[in-house]
């Protein structure tokens, strides 16, 4: 389940998560957590009714799955580009499916909100809305991920670093 945290308080009441959320434009749904496989293949399948509905509400095309852990060659140099502010033409769609990540996104009152996606948990980061994302201290998620076109993709930084 997630955790939400934004001027100083967590919240982890899913209703009061929600109204947080949609109070931003951010759309975040719950998804039945199904049983634990191992290829991408049988995620992506075990998940296709859930993926196949959002894929006609929000005029999605296509979806992968990735993974991150201790082990992944380069996990640093890859981790690094994400938490730099950045935003996407395209909106950024993940289901958590395993582990556990932390994005924080743009709110419109200017500051950020810190949202930890957990197993079970879809949000969508929409177009252009800035945000970061980083691992928690398991440095481990498996995540789908829903795209617009491969195009939207590139990020876009806010400042130079
Ligand atoms: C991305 C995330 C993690 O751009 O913000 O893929
Ligand atoms: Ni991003």
């Amino acid at each position: 389940m997630a955790r939400l945290e934004y001027r100083g308080e967590t919240i982890s009441d899913v209703h009061t998560i929600k109204t947080l959320l949609d109070a931003n434009a951010i759309p975040y749904e719950r998804w039945a957590l199904r049983e634990q496989v191992t290829t991408d293949e049988e995620v992506l399948q075990l998940y296709r009714p859930d993926i196949e509905r959002l894929q006609r509400e929000r005029g999605y095309q296509s979806a992968d799955l990735v993974a991150l852990k201790p082990t992944t060659p380069n996990l640093d140099g890859i981790l690094a580009k994400f938490t730099k502010e950045h935003h996407h033409t395209d909106d950024e769609v993940r289901f958590t499916v395993a582990g556990e990540g932390v994005f924080e996104i743009a709110t419109f009152h200017d500051d950020f909100l810190k949202f930890t996606a957990e197993p079970g948990d879809l949000i969508v980061i929409p177009a252009y809305r800035r945000h970061s994302f980083y691992l928690t201290a398991a440095r481990a998620i498996r995540c789908i991920r829903l795209f617009e076109t491969s195009a939207g993709w590139e990020a876009i930084y806010e400042k130079n670093f």
